[in-house]
């Protein structure tokens, strides 16, 4: 089928969408708002590929931790940010992350990973390099749902779609806390501390549309991303009403 053969090519296309504008929705906002879920259903409605780009934050600090890096020594997580080769499947099907071949989508999940994470994305050499890979994926997408702390902002300010996605923080740990086997107690305290450090790289794009999702459930939330979709770009490019 088209949609999987061109979803796993990872190589990307060249972009051909004419006078239309290239659907690229951008959706930022704090962990645990359920940007994940939201963004990749959207991807799948939208049939379009989804970049997660918090997993290659996540992908770096797994490596470093393996070789034994501080990680809070930002001058020699900058000097080796290049040195692993990161790659991100986009197929919001199945997507997958992985460090120089081996998969690591797993690996970077854990709490020793999340615990570092925020200080490696917090250093200027990371974010350039890792930023310049993330333009890269957007810009040779089709069209693309990208999900992080600073795709409106940064990353694809010209994006055509703008989310900002937030929940009240009890519920924000309530769901995270249900997806880990970490308690309410622990999850909301490890996320106060996270938010407070991801601050300083987070943003709402001035023309983003924020989605209050504490009291919505997943659907509505996918709902009305694809919606705001269709009325910024139009119908979909038509390579994609093929697939
Ligand atoms: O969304 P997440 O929890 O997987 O993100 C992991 C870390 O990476 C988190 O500390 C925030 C950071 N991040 C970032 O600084 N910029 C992004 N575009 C995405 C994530």
């Amino acid at each position: 089928m088209k949609i999987s053969a061109d979803l796993d090519d990872d190589t990307g296309e060249e972009n051909d969408t004419g006078n239309q504008p290239r659907l690229v929705v951008a959706v930022d906002g704090p962990s645990g708002a359920g940007k994940s879920s939201a963004s990749r259903g959207a991807a799948i409605a939208l049939n379009v590929r989804y970049l997660d780009t918090g997993s290659m934050y996540r992908a770096l600090t797994w490596w470093l931790l393996q070789r034994g890096v501080d990680t809070t020594d930002a001058g020699l997580v900058g000097e080796l940010a290049a040195e692993p080769v990161i790659e991100v499947g986009t197929d919001p099907r199945a997507s997958w992350t992985r460090v120089n071949g081996t998969d690591v989508s797993a690996a970077i999940r854990t709490r020793e990973v999340t615990g570092a994470v925020s200080a490696v994305a917090a250093v200027p050499r990371v974010r350039a390099h890792l930023i310049a890979q993330q333009r890269d994926i957007i810009d040779r997408a089709d069209g693309i749902v990208a999900e992080g702390r600073d795709i409106g902002t940064v990353v694809a300010p010209d994006a055509p779609v703008k989310v900002f996605l937030t929940a009240d923080s009890v519920a924000r740990a309530d769901r995270r806390s249900a997806e880990t086997s970490w308690s309410p107690t622990s999850t909301r305290a490890e996320q106060d501390r996270r938010d407070r450090l991801d601050a300083a790289q987070s943003g709402k794009a001035d023309d983003a549309v924020e989605i209050d999702s504490t009291q919505l459930d997943l659907d509505q939330v996918i709902d009305i991303i694809v919606r705001l979709a269709h009325e910024r770009v139009g119908v979909p490019h038509p390579r994609q009403q093929t697939l």
